[in-house]
């Protein structure tokens, strides 16, 4: 059997779902453990791109087991379009399967998402207003609403009463909404549990099935390890555990299932909404990288913030998620801009040097990157397919990365097809990679 985690190693949007539908061709279950629609995973095929909220990204493989863990979010207006999107391009869904035990989000949190942010005005997180902060909220004070209840009308108007009852207040303004209407509000979730109730099943014991019969199952993470509520830059955070812990309180597993764990990272930096970024750009280069490397948000459509790849934080996300593998995508949007910085520690007030991620607030907020500059290079490297074929720069890039961190490099990605992948030994002699057909080619795709 294998376990094998995939997580975000930077501030989130860092290819993950290149990478677990990769991955997802030879697993038996692909399940996915926090978040929600505030992810946007954009995976190409066939020069055509497939862009999945909630959906794991496995499942253009037909009849693959895809999972939602209980430790996602879900909008089931959002899931219900995209299982009607994904039916009508012909996606086989049979290998779809919902857990009960997840939360839902319900109109009101997305309305207290928006008010919260208005609220905040310059001081605003920059939320993807999905009502996920919300949702969670609502989880952790067990006032929330599960896809269990989804089943039982009585059950379910219960507790979007109880659930509303404590918000009287903020939602004042929003009183008129027809969205908050108890009567429409529940029969419109009736209604989405009767359109999913036939993938509602108890994915925890799936996939130890999965794993007791020496299956291989890939663990989906969403956002970024630096979004983390608990270690990332809170309060500019999202509000669930995007390391790889949660992988396990987000299915069910034990860490003993755990058997690899990869981060996935830019070989630069992006940032969606505010916080810390002590790598940025705010210059004619950083608008060059926007462009170069498509930065624009899939979920909101935001421009992302750009800046050279950061090692104190990757470092960081290297310990904090126990990193067995690195994944670096990206790397073709880096040809031509000439010399290259890697941000190596921070310079904080007073010209402290910070050789560690700070843990303060405003230590990090006053951090600044410091670099060592590495030699770029200038060749088109997107149709390389064997690390041996890249400029030797791109490869003291990648060494400088990896020798830093202490992990190895598994995968680099080098444009964003499908295809445009190179298996490093390190890669092939993985779990993961071991799984693949013997000459590290992928099987072609559906
Ligand atoms: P995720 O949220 O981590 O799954 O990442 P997103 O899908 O939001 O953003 C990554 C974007 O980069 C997507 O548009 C991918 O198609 C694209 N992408 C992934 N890997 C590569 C790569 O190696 N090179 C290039 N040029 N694009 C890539
Ligand atoms: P994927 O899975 C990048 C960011 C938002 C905001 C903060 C909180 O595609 O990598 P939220 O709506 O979660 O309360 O917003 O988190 N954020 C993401 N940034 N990629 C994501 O997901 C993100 N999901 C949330 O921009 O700064
Ligand atoms: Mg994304």
């Amino acid at each position: 059997m294998a376990g094998i985690v995939i997580v975000g190693a930077q501030w989130g949007d860092e290819g993950k779902g290149k990478v677990v539908d990769l991955l997802a061709e030879r697993a038996d279950l692909v399940i996915r453990f926090q978040g929600g629609n505030n992810a946007g995973h954009t995976i190409v095929r066939d020069g055509v791109p497939w862009k999945f909220h909630l959906i794991p990204s496995g499942i253009l493989y037909p009849g693959k087991l895809c999972a939602i863990g209980n430790g996602v979010v879900i909008d089931p207006k959002v899931l219900t379009g995209e299982l009607d999107d994904l039916r009508a391009k012909g996606v086989d869904l049979s290998g779809l399967r919902i857990s009960a035990n997840a939360h839902l989000i319900m109109p009101y949190h997305m309305l207290l998402d928006h008010a919260g942010e208005a609220k905040l005005g310059r001081l605003q997180i920059g939320t993807t207003r999905r009502g996920i902060g919300p949702c969670y909220a609502d989880k952790a004070a067990r006032l929330g609403i599960r896809v269990q209840d989804l089943l039982d009308e009585k059950i379910l108007k219960k507790k979007i009463v109880a659930a509303m009852e404590p918000k009287r207040l903020s939602l004042r303004p929003y009183a008129k909404s027809p969205e908050l209407d108890l009567q429409s509000m529940t029969e419109d979730y009736l209604t989405y549990g009767h359109r999913i109730a036939q993938y509602v099943a108890d994915t925890a014991r799936l996939t130890w099935d999965v794993l007791d019969h020496d299956g291989t199952v890939v663990f989906e993470g969403a956002q970024g390890t630096l979004l983390d509520i608990d270690h990332g830059t809170y309060p500019f955070v999202t509000s669930s555990n995007p390391v790889s812990a949660s992988a396990c309180t987000g299915t069910g597993v034990g860490p003993k299932d755990i058997d690899e764990i990869w981060g996935i990272a830019k070989a630069y930096a992006t940032r969606v909404g505010a916080g810390p970024f002590p790598t940025e750009l705010d210059d004619d280069l950083g608008v060059t990288l926007r462009e170069a490397g498509g930065e624009y948000g899939t979920t909101t459509g935001r421009a992302r913030r750009v800046g050279w790849i950061d090692l104190v934080a990757l470092r960081y996300a290297t310990r904090i998620n126990s990193l067995t593998h690195l994944a670096i995508t990206k790397l073709d949007v880096l040809t031509g801009l000439g010399s290259l910085n890697v941000c190596t520690h921070y310079r904080g007030a007073e010209e402290a040097r910070f050789d560690h991620y700070p843990y303060h607030q405003t230590v990090m907020h006053q951090a600044v990157g410091e670099y060592e500059q590495l030699p770029g290079w200038d060749e088109d490297i997107s149709g390389v397919r064997d690390e041996r074929d890249l400029p030797q720069a791109a490869r003291d890039y990648l060494a400088f990365i990896s020798d830093f961190i202490g992990v190895p490099i598994a995968l680099i990605g080098v444009g964003p097809a499908r295809d445009q992948i190179i298996w490093t030994d390190a890669g092939r002699s993985s779990l993961a990679g071991q799984a693949l057909p013997t000459d590290g080619q992928q099987l072609d795709p559906v």
